[in-house]
């Protein structure tokens, strides 16, 4: 056997008994480096004589190319094996049986508010939120709420104190007895509807916004149908050319999926609030069933909603230019909705952590709910 063959015989051997993706780079550097040993016969190349050259150039050439092959395939197995290691090592088992009767469930204002979500989701709508501690210039001012409106009254508001470091370090001075705008400004209230989110929202981001603002709210109040905390879904789209018409729309498509009944009719009643203008309240039509109420239907009708074309004082308090863009707005209470669609009739147990109430009314926190596969599954 020749060097040559000798050379070729041992490299290959090499580029196969490499364990791993460094030893294989070492004997590429050995065979095809710089000052490897395949690189030094191509150089002795230059030496020789036309007629050594024609017999050696072939050989020599046939050698790297066999090598630079060999180590190529070898790099290709060792990177193939190393990632079937990974896979192997990163497998979960997804046969792993569940718990099919988890401890604990959900509660059904969580399960309303995903439903909801869901709902809107598939509208374009997307989910915000804003703080439950909020100032008075968004919970109200913004909102085009005069100083004389019933809902700033202490009885309905929880107003929050604020000590006097707090305020000293956000660089504002403490209330005086008369009220004003400075004042308003700093005060802090725990927010008594979704509302301020419509604010925070339009003066965050350039229009179109389509948007539902679920969460906790606050308000002085206390009986069957009435709780200080309660929870809300706030809605809201901006854009050029919304109208009335769209807002009919939207809301009978939501409410037809929400309580998954083709025969939900709506009622726009003219009202007032004053961040609307119109505003309209919403009733929604019921029948009797064996004696019992249910939605569908206009044998009667109850009060679900409020709503309205968000006032062009809103808008231009966000600083945007009404005259470009306009909208709708809507409030509703997610307890309402969970009372009407799960049929409880009292909101206080809601918010009392009674497990043996969450056990009745609580869904299984594996059954989601999907617009295909049925929101209340
Ligand atoms: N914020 C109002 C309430 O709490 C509801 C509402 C929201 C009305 C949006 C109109 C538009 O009663």
């Amino acid at each position: 056997m020749s060097d040559l063959d000798n050379l070729r015989e041992h490299l290959l051997v090499a580029v196969e008994a490499s364990a791993g993706l460094e030893a294989l780079e070492a004997v590429r550097v050995d065979a095809l480096g710089k000052q490897g040993r395949v690189t030094q016969l191509l150089k002795s190349l230059g030496k020789m004589t036309p007629e050594e050259r024609q017999a050696e150039g072939p050989r020599i050439h046939g050698l790297r190319e066999a090598v630079t092959d060999a180590i190529a395939a070898r790099k290709a197995a060792l990177e193939q094996a190393a990632l079937s290691a990974r896979l192997a090592s990163e497998r979960l088992d997804l046969t792993l049986p569940v718990d099919a009767a988890p401890a604990g469930s959900v509660h059904p204002v969580s399960q309303v508010m995903d439903e909801l979500a869901e709902i809107f989701a598939d509208l374009g709508f997307s989910v915000a939120m804003g703080p439950e501690i909020e100032d008075d210039w968004h919970n109200f001012t913004a909102l085009n709420i005069p100083e004389t409106h019933p809902a700033r009254a202490m009885h309905d508001t929880f107003y929050v104190e604020r000590s006097e470091a707090s305020m000293a370090r956000e660089g504002q001075s403490p209330p005086s007895d008369g009220g004003g705008s400075a004042t308003d400004a700093a005060r802090m209230v725990l927010r008594t509807h979704t509302s301020p989110v419509q604010i925070r929202a339009m003066m965050d981001g350039p229009p179109p916004i389509r948007l539902i603002a679920p969460g906790r709210v606050y308000r002085s109040d206390w009986d069957a149908t009435h709780t200080p905390m309660f929870h809300q879904v706030e809605g809201l789209v901006i854009d050029r050319n919304i109208h009335l018409g769209h807002l009919k729309w939207t809301l009978e498509t939501f409410l037809k999926a929400f309580f998954e009944r083709d025969d939900i009719v709506l009622r726009l009643r003219p009202s007032y609030f004053p961040f609307t203008e119109p505003s309209a309240e919403v009733d929604v039509g019921w029948h009797l069933d064996k004696g019992r109420r249910r939605l569908g239907g206009q044998e009667g009708w109850m009060e679900l909603l409020g709503s309205g074309m968000v006032h062009r004082r809103v808008i231009a308090a966000c600083g945007l230019d009404p005259a470009e863009w306009q909208g709708f707005a809507f409030g509703v209470g997610v307890d309402r909705l969970a009372m009407l669609k799960y049929g409880m009739d009292d909101l206080r147990p809601f918010f009392e952590a009674d497990g043996r109430w969450t056990r009745h009314y609580g869904f299984s926190a594996l059954d989601l709910p999907t617009l295909s596969g049925g929101l209340s599954a």
